[in-house]
């Protein structure tokens, strides 16, 4: 019998589609049990640990890439920790066991567990830092958008495309005094803008679906590894994606470079940040445009979740009806 690892297309599909939807199926129902109690901190805790727990149980030779932290501030899930059985394929993974810890505990909507897979050395190992990101949906010609134009530029030519004036289009941006500038110049031509408290991985993904979401570009500084994730969400889904990680201290330019980043000013695309075959899961936490957060009944928990592939582009929602309880601790 061989004893050569299998690799990632031959597994992926068959297998790790179902797979990983147990992993952040898991993760979405431990945090879904601290919903709007106030407590962020549980809330990830949870999450955390019922993905790792899930994830250690999967045929694959996992380095977690994108993950809670840097080794030294995160216990669990660190960037370099080794994950799963060891015995399938090599693969990267990005993940947030909670992405919106603040949403989840406040329980306002679009917090999701997310994780993306993809074969050894495919997604960018970003340092826990922020990321300026532009990104918009599909349909659009190749670079109709630039994260290096100015925002006026960027909407007035998604406005011309899409053949609606520049009222009609709608910004995704995340509600920080950071983007105070950004905000005042979308405004002063017109547009109008979606302004988000956290979770900008389910901002950018809104993007590819306006007629459900009401948005049409996503743009701003957020994390560099939500931006990683989104990154791999729209490869799947399809979509154009820039991302610029902020290396605006030594220390940062420092810890980039340990983790292979030349030039701090480089700015990576979509398939950059997450090239090959990739796959993708989100489950919802809390409800959003995306996908129903977890449902509690009297002898079912019910969970909806998105999974999808780079490869042939599928993208698959399961709801799921779970009923043995004690498997989700
Ligand atoms: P957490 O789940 O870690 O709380 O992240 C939520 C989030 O809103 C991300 O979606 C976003 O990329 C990042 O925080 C923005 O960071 P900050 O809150 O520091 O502006």
């Amino acid at each position: 019998m061989s004893t050569q690892p299998q690799s990632l297309s031959a597994v992926i599909d068959r297998i790790l589609t179902l797979e990983i939807v147990r992993v952040t199926e898991r993760a979405a129902v431990a945090a879904a049990r601290q919903r709007g109690c106030g407590d962020e901190r549980a809330a990830d805790q949870a999450a955390v640990d019922a993905m790792r727990r899930e994830l250690n149980r999967l045929p694959i030779d996992g380095t977690v890439v994108i993950g809670e932290g840097e080794r030294d501030k995160a216990p669990m899930l660190f960037i370099g920790e080794k994950v799963g059985l060891g015995t399938g394929p090599q693969v990267d993974i990005a993940l947030d066991p909670l992405e919106g810890t603040t949403i989840c505990a406040k329980d306002l909507p679009n917090s999701l567990a997310v994780i993306a897979i993809a074969e050894a050395g495919s997604l960018l190992n970003a340092p826990d830092v922020y990321m300026d990101k532009i990104a918009i949906g599909p349909d659009y010609p190749d670079g109709l958008v630039d994260i290096d134009a100015s925002p006026r530029d960027n909407i007035e030519k998604l406005a011309k495309e899409k053949g609606v004036p520049v009222h009609e289009v709608t910004a995704c941006v995340l509600d920080r005094p950071r983007h105070a500038r950004i905000i005042e110049e979308i405004r002063s031509i017109g547009a109008s803008i979606r302004l988000i408290g956290d979770g900008d991985i389910a901002g950018v993904i809104h993007t590819t679906d306006t007629e459900e979401t009401g948005i049409d570009i996503y743009m701003g500084i957020g994390g560099a590894p939500e931006g990683v994730l989104a990154a791999a969400a729209l490869r799947c889904i399809g979509g154009q994606m820039q991302g610029r990680l902020v290396l605006d201290t030594d220390e940062k330019c420092e810890r980039a470079k340990r983790m292979g980043i030349e030039d701090p000013d480089r700015v990576y695309s979509m398939e950059e940040m997450a090239k090959g075959d990739v796959l993708f899961a989100a489950t919802g936490v809390t409800d959003g445009n995306l996908l129903d957060g977890v449902k509690f009944g009297k002898r079912i928990i019910e969970t909806e979740t998105v999974v999808m592939r780079s490869a042939t582009q599928t993208v698959r929602t399961i709801r799921a009806e779970h009923r043995m309880f004690a498997k989700f601790g």
